[in-house]
């Protein structure tokens, strides 16, 4: 799909023969910036020449860093050497004259071809995926809700696209945590199920507006949980990880046939502990359970939440029972119930605050290893492997 960026209101209908007929006009930076991060089926934006070259030269800087394989052709109506210079440094793949209609066709030809050669690089002929990670723990009350709504708004609010999914499927919390009312749930994925594809998974979630996180909520009435098939639920994730950068899954405490499938197909899994002994153990038995099933030991990540409640059990008595260093230690603090109850994630209510601070180390070193578009590519879903690589 391409986009035309253009002031002039009479553009599309101009240029019609040259773009093809998939081809949508935009007037404005922002709305492009917009449609980009909406839209990953975007694959050209073509600048029209009354756009200032500044502008486009910005545009094409930030593509080429999170969208490599995004073409970006500018149409000029005098092409002189100083324009030339700035755009082809700033990454804009041709500039051509505005009124040469048959090289615009050529130039965008040529792009289309370079876009998928780079597609097909990174990913053997499949889409990029994005990264899933599930946030799991045996032991309920523990912060996987108040750890995956913050990391998922944090990514979120640095423009990455990404999805939230309550996999809480009778209790989830997340709608209420954000102060959501969804209209939607997972639940009305049953019915699409065989068929689901992006728009429709558009269709079902509901936008954080202050973070631009959409969040895939549970259903309204918990009896609902049984009535969605297992294969449901791996679906969503397949169709989510082909529109998101992220899709975090919220999970609730215990390995439950969806949490199991959620787990199967994730490239990372945050393991939650506090400093209580049941919480400890029952990480100890989730740990034996994913070596038994095959999942792999350097997917996971141990995070201590409520890390320095002095109960007489430390972080290294945790680490010697586990057998296993901890990644990330999130202290305790009143601040998180008490951002939870004004409806507002600790990583936008305080982000100076000591645990919004954890929160965010979390997502950095651990979720997002990698600019998105630099992360490897997962290849054919069907034929990747998931966390249970020896099950396969
Ligand atoms: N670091 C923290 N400091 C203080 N309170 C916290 C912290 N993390 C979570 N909490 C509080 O602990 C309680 C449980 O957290 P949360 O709902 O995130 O746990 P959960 O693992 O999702 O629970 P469940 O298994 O019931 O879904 C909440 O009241 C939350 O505000
Ligand atoms: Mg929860």
């Amino acid at each position: 799909m391409n986009i035309l960026w253009d002031p002039d209101p009479s553009a599309l209908e101009r240029y019609r023969f040259a773009l093809g007929p998939d081809t949508t006009a935009l007037d404005s930076s922002g709305m492009v910036a917009r449609a980009l991060h909406d839209n990953p089926q975007v694959e050209q934006v073509v600048i029209g020449a009354d756009v200032p070259v500044e502008e486009a030269c910005q545009l094409s800087e930030a593509a080429r860093l999170d969208r490599p394989e995004l073409g970006v052709i500018l149409l000029r109506s005098r092409i002189d050497v100083t324009t030339l210079s700035q755009a082809l440094r700033a990454g804009v793949r041709e500039v051509v004259g505005a009124d040469d209609h048959t090289a615009i066709a050529d130039a965008l030809r040529r792009s289309r071809e370079l876009t998928s050669r780079l597609i097909g690089h990174a990913g053997g002929g499949a889409a990029r995926e994005g990264k899933v990670v599930t946030v799991f723990s045996a032991k309920g009350g523990v912060g996987k809700t108040t750890l995956s709504t913050n990391a998922a708004v944090a990514l979120a609010s640095e423009g990455h696209r990404t999805l939230l999914v309550d996999l809480d499927l009778s209790f989830g919390d997340v709608a209420i945590s954000l102060q959501l009312v969804p209209h939607q749930s997972i639940f009305d994925a049953v019915s699409m199920s065989g068929n689901l594809d992006d728009e429709a998974l558009r269709s079902l979630v509901t936008r954080h507006e202050p973070s631009g996180l959409d969040v895939l909520c549970a259903p309204n009435d918990p009896g609902d949980a049984d009535r969605i098939p297992v294969p449901t639920v791996a679906e969503v994730i397949k169709v989510a990880r082909r529109s998101y950068d992220y899709v975090l899954i919220d999970t609730p405490p215990s390995f439950t046939e969806h949490v199991l499938a959620s787990i199967d197909v994730s490239d990372a899994l945050v393991l939650i502990a506090t400093l209580d002994i049941p919480a400890v153990k029952n990480l100890r038995v989730a740990l034996d359970t994913l070596d038994m099933i095959g999942s792999p030991k350097d997917a996971r990540v141990i995070v201590l939440n409520k890390a320095d409640t002095k109960v007489g059990l430390r972080p290294e008595d945790v680490e010697s029972a586990i057998k296993t260093g901890i990644a990330v230690n999130i202290p305790n603090s009143l601040t998180v119930p008490a951002s939870v109850n004004r409806g507002v994630p600790i990583v936008l209510d305080e982000p100076k605050a000591p645990v919004a601070v954890a929160i965010k180390e979390l997502v950095e070193s651990h979720i997002r290893t990698q600019r998105a578009s630099e992360e490897p590519d997962h290849g054919d879903a069907a034929a990747r492997k998931g966390l249970f690589r020896s099950r396969r």
